[in-house]
């Protein structure tokens, strides 16, 4: 097997169709129902950008429509001529339906709902499923899917790649329940980052590292991407960075971090790295930096900067979350120093590269030339460096 790929390739590729594994919606469900068994329960749920023939996400609340206690099951698909991707052939459910149309199948998006037992057999489940082409393509933005949208109560999916913060926004602006995955990068671009500050958006439950596995056509493109071929004949492509994110409540986040003090830390860490410099205080940040999640001290009540993977374990009922460094998000900590008189220094040559340091303000600055290719010098001979990007948090 070769590398992994990540959502961020896939987007510059614009490359969307990655189907989500029934085990992993099940994983994710299961953990909102243990926390709350009737999460779902009465709810109307929309699965938009979906592909019913394909998709797992409306096999799965299909098959469980009744343990759910669901009270509709609405999932929609995309026309094949409007994807990206238009290698796609009809399967026989849909040539062998009676609503089979030659002239709309490749153009109209389509309509699956579940809400009674159709054929009879005494429960609700996948085979009771009706369908119909929509009138348009099935684009999410189109007037036809809002409106299904807004008859909704919970919105489910794993959306384009290259449109989730479009879709994200699409399901704030009608104030929806959500369960939809994306990349962990996406929380630190300017439109998503408020949402986590403010406890709108977090990360579901089940995934908090490693890669996960989405099923691809077969014929799809893949470059230099970490797949594989199982018994049947699928093929599979494993994504790093992969989290679900959703407005649900559950267990995991109510768990506090179990964190030792600043002095046990100190002695105890098994970053060698950090044991050498400890808790150094930012140069335009009145916070200290704390390089790893498992050494962010449990006595301290200050802010502090912490790395992005902190959200995987971030307990809101034991932190708040005052802002994120690089992006203007940080208004609960402004920075107090600018950097625009300052130099950028290659490390290696001590020589200028010829960028300003401005380029450095607003991110995480330390004292010294750290380890990257770069540092910044002041006028007064200063040495500066940045960290990568930081939340900034202070215990409640
Ligand atoms: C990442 S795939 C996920 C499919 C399915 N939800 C799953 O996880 O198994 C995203 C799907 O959205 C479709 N899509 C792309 N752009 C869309 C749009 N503007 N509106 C609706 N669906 C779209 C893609 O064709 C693709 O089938």
């Amino acid at each position: 097997m070769a590398n992994n790929t990540n959502l961020g390739a896939a987007k510059a590729a614009k490359n969307d169709e990655f189907y989500t594994q029934y085990a992993d919606i099940q994983k994710e469900i299961n953990a909102y129902l243990e926390y709350n068994p009737d999460t779902f329960r009465d709810k109307v749920i929309l699965l938009p950008c979906d592909d019913p023939e394909w998709s797992n996400f409306t096999r799965f609340f299909a098959q469980n429509f009744e343990r759910l206690g669901l009270r509709r099951l609405i999932s929609t698909s995309y026309a094949v001529e409007s994807k990206k991707y238009k290698n796609y052939q009809p399967t026989l459910f849909e040539t062998e339906s009676p609503w089979f149309d030659i002239d709309k199948t490749r153009i109209k998006g389509k309509i699956f709902e579940l809400t009674r037992d159709t054929n009879g057999n005494g429960r609700i489940d996948i085979d009771d499923l009706e369908w119909h082409y929509l009138e348009g393509d099935g684009d999410f933005r189109s007037k036809e899917v809002c409106q299904l949208r807004d008859e909704a109560d919970i919105i489910v999916t794993n959306p384009p790649f290259s449109l989730f913060r479009e879709f994200l926004n699409w399901i704030f602006e009608a104030k929806k329940q959500f369960l939809i995955i994306g990349n962990m990068n996406a929380i630190t671009n300017k439109e998503v980052f408020p949402l986590i500050r403010d406890n709108k958006l977090w990360y579901g439950p089940s995934i908090t590292s490693g890669d996960r596995e989405f099923m691809i056509p077969d014929d799809y493109p893949i470059e230099a991407a970490g797949w594989r071929i199982d018994e049947k004949g699928n093929k599979y492509i494993r994504v790093k960075g992969v989290r679900w994110f959703t407005n649900f409540d559950h267990g995991r986040r109510h768990e506090p971090m179990r964190l030792m003090t600043m002095k046990d830390n100190l002695r105890f860490s098994k970053h060698k790295d950090f044991i050498e410099k400890g808790y150094p205080n930012y140069d335009n940040y009145e916070a200290i930096e704390v390089p790893y999640s498992d050494v962010i001290p449990g006595d301290y009540d200050g802010a502090m900067g912490v790395p992005i993977s902190f959200l995987d374990k971030y307990c809101p009922d034991q932190f708040e979350i005052l802002g994120l460094t690089q992006i203007s998000c940080h208004d609960g900590l402004p920075d107090i120093k600018k950097y625009n008189d300052y130099k950028e220094i290659e490390r290696e040559t001590d020589r200028p590269t010829g960028a300003s340091g401005g380029k450095t303000n607003e991110n995480a600055v330390l004292k010294g030339k750290g380890n990257k290719k770069t540092y910044y010098l002041g006028p007064n001979g200063e040495k500066v460096y940045s960290e990568y990007k930081r939340i900034l948090i202070r215990r409640r």
